[in-house]
């Protein structure tokens, strides 16, 4: 007998104020054009004055619990992906918590910037396979543009704030990759890429600080390692490419996107892509693909997915599963 962590519910939640391209021409020297073919995005979407990284994973937590049939109460941990939290402390995790009116179980953050969600699923399933609880609510939330320098228009123009969530619940599978559930997963770091990508502030500055990149160099890693990391986690189960109905990328950029399909030898008709709609929302990114992957009736019950990302660290990996 072989326990999986199977999808129950997904769900998500984008603040109301979307800013197209054209917004930010008024902001920075930047045009439509360039961000368009630099990067795919063509908008994204800002949380309003007073609106925090909780409360966007709150919303994304809630559909997904209804979307499994849940309530609050029926879940065991939650686990929040985040790079934004409201505050230094307590987690992200225990605010959505008391905003859920939950009374029992744990809540904790996983920060892994943008591969976060990545990283959180992969917890999920450790917490799950070796039965330390039945279900989890894994949820990726950003607020990103709290971390943007709006004079810095090579990174100003790439991120968003959202967020996604996913219910998954402990079943019984066969061991094989007919199971539906997390079949495997791929993490890696290096931290000696940390100056490539980071935000300048926290304890060590007594600010919340901005977002730094070295954008060139963290798009040669990103196309290099997420393919590897793909192929790595398919190879731990013996599937390839060929396999994959869908592949739901980090979006950052579809260039990436496009590099890492190919690589994966997957046309792009089998890849969900947000960019255009979300740009960047880091660990938020995922889930919310997912989401809106389901909505659009692309991902269906029993299709083959491999998720892949890469951030701040670097971080980086992937996690298959079949919906
Ligand atoms: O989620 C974490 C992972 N992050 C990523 O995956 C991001 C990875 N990097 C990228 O997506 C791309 O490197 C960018 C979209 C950030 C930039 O694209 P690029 O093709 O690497 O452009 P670049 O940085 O080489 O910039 C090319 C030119 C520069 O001008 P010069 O030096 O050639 O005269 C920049 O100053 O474009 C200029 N530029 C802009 N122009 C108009 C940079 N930002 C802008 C802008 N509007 N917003």
């Amino acid at each position: 007998m072989t326990i999986r962590a199977v999808v129950k519910g997904v769900g998500h939640y984008l603040p109301e104020r979307v800013v197209p391209n054209a917004e930010l021409e008024t902001l920075v020297d930047t045009t439509d054009e360039w961000i368009t073919s630099r990067s795919g995005i063509k908008r994204r979407h800002y949380a309003a004055e007073g609106q925090t990284t909780s409360d966007l994973g709150t919303r994304a937590a809630q559909a997904a619990l209804a979307d499994a049939g849940l309530t609050a109460d029926d879940i065991d941990a939650i686990i929040v992906a985040t790079s934004t939290a409201d505050l230094t402390f307590p987690s992200c995790a225990t605010m959505v918590q008391g905003a859920l009116g939950m009374t029992r179980g744990y809540a904790f953050d996983v920060q892994a910037v943008c591969a976060g969600f990545v990283f959180a699923l992969n917890t999920a399933n450790a917490l799950i396979i070796s039965g330390q609880v039945q279900r989890v609510l894994v949820i990726g939330a950003e607020t990103f543009s709290r971390l943007m320098d709006w004079t810095d228009r090579s990174t100003c123009v790439l991120f968003g704030d959202g967020a996604g969530a996913l219910v998954l619940e402990a079943a019984t599978g066969t061991g094989t990759t007919a199971d539906r559930g997390i079949l495997s997963t791929d993490l890696h770091s290096d931290g000696r890429l940390r100056d490539i990508l980071y935000v300048d502030g926290g304890t060590s500055t007594g600010t919340t600080g901005h977002l730094r990149m070295e954008g060139k160099e963290v798009f040669r890693h990103a196309v290099e390692k997420l393919a590897e990391t793909a192929h790595l986690a398919l190879d731990k189960v013996g599937l390839s490419g060929g396999d994959v109905d869908w592949i739901v990328p980090h979006q950052a950029n579809i260039r990436i996107i496009e590099a890492t399909a190919k690589r994966m030898q997957v046309p792009m008709d089998r890849v969900v892509v947000t960019v255009q709609d979300h740009g960047n929302t880091s660990a938020a990114s995922i889930p919310l693909a997912m989401s809106i992957g389901k909505a659009r009736g692309q991902i269906k019950t029993g299709d083959l997915l491999v998720a892949e990302a890469i951030g701040g660290g670097l971080a980086w990996g992937s996690v298959v599963l079949r919906w």
